[in-house]
């Protein structure tokens, strides 16, 4: 299989975290990356429980992949410690030595500051540690005695894995318009976000991609202040049933219908090669639960062909539900064997 990058296309929560869950039950990886922080949660409904990750990669719900977390990321210990006894993947995780550590401080500092207050920042600390980075004076995990245990280079590990033919998915986090170079700046996060970022975060050169999975929600959402084009009233958002709560902040999610132009942008900046299409179940309530093509409901249908006829890159995957499982798989029927 491979390597596999799954980004966000639009503002975030777009679903990154279900199918990065499916895709690490049904491919098998033997490596889950997981890229970013702990501003960006990931949800996923597994055997109906409800898991928030906001460190680890979803795949941690299987028992055999190896978990990563590269040099790219920033690691929070409370939230990394709690996470790992809730997933029990003690021993398949592995930090690199130079992924950065955010601490107290970093959050105090947020807290204090008048610009990310304005931008709704989620305040876990990420940007200000990501700050001290660049003025070169953050600590990293080597300088974290509790996490010797863990170190490892995962960049040599990932590159080798993929040298053996090694199945490889990469976790991106957030989407493209919240990248810090190709959002809506100043009102964006504090990483690119990029499926290009998010190799770098690993130590991935861009020919050993296979494949880079764009997830986009049936409809957009944004967390926090910034244009969101089309955006719909409280009411509007209430009536059409699209109000969403957002997993770290506990905010709730402003609404707008699917944008057919931030969706060809993503393509293009990520050079997307397949597009997960998650919440079909919410513009579609009979759609709910399937797993099968042929069992959605036709205007479901409809409204996929014509998406994929505009955007002239493969829906491959579907989400008609919370439950990792509740996706309907079509790569093999567009991409072959
Ligand atoms: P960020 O990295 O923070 O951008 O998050 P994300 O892309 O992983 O998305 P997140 O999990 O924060 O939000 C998506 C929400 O939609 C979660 O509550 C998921 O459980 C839910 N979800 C994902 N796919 C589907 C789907 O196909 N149908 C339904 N009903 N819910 C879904
Ligand atoms: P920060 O990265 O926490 O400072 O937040 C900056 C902006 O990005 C705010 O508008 C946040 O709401 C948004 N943001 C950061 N992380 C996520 C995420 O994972 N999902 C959705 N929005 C996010
Ligand atoms: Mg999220």
């Amino acid at each position: 299989m491979g390597l596999t990058v799954v980004c966000g296309g639009f503002f975030g929560d777009e679903g990154k975290g279900k199918i990065a869950g499916y895709l690490a039950l049904k491919d098998k990886p033997e490596i889950a990356v997981r890229t970013g922080s702990v501003n960006a949660g990931h949800t996923a409904v597994y055997n109906k429980r409800k898991f928030k990750f906001r460190i680890l990669p979803v795949a941690a719900l299987n028992n055999y992949s190896r978990l990563l977390l590269p040099a790219g990321c920033l690691i929070r210990l409370d939230v990394l410690f709690k996470e790992l006894e809730l997933a029990n993947s003690r021993d398949r995780l592995g930090i690199d030595r130079q992924a950065g550590i955010i601490e107290n401080k970093h959050i105090e500092m947020e807290r204090r500051d008048g610009v990310m207050k304005g931008i709704g920042s989620t305040m876990q600390g990420v940007g200000a540690a990501m700050a001290e980075r660049v003025m070169r004076r953050l600590k990293l995990a080597k300088d974290i005695p509790e996490l010797k245990p863990f170190l490892t280079d995962v960049a040599t590990e990932v590159n080798e894995a993929l040298d053996k033919g090694l199945g490889v998915i990469i976790e991106g986090t957030q989407g493209l318009f919240l990248s810090l170079y190709h959002g809506t700046y100043p009102f964006v996060t504090s990483r690119d976000t990029s499926a290009s970022a998010i190799l770098s975060e690993v130590g991935i050169g861009p020919k050993k991609v296979d494949d880079v999975i764009l997830v986009l929600k049936a409809y957009v959402t944004r967390v926090g202040a910034g244009p969101l084009p089309g955006e719909l009233s409280e009411e509007e958002a209430n009536r059409q049933g699209l109000v969403e709560i957002a997993t770290v902040t506990g905010r709730r999610r402003r609404v707008a219908l699917f944008n057919i132009e931030l969706a060809k942008r993503a393509v293009m900046i990520n050079s997307a090669t397949q597009i997960a299409i998650t919440k079909i179940d919410i513009l579609f309530k009979e759609a709910t639960g399937k797993r099968q093509w042929e069992d959605l409901p036709s205007k479901a249908k409809k409204w996929i062909e014509d998406l994929e006829n505009k955007i002239k890159v493969p829906i491959t995957l579907i989400g008609t539900g919370e439950e990792i499982l509740d996706t309907i798989d079509l790569r093999r029927d567009k991409l072959g064997p």
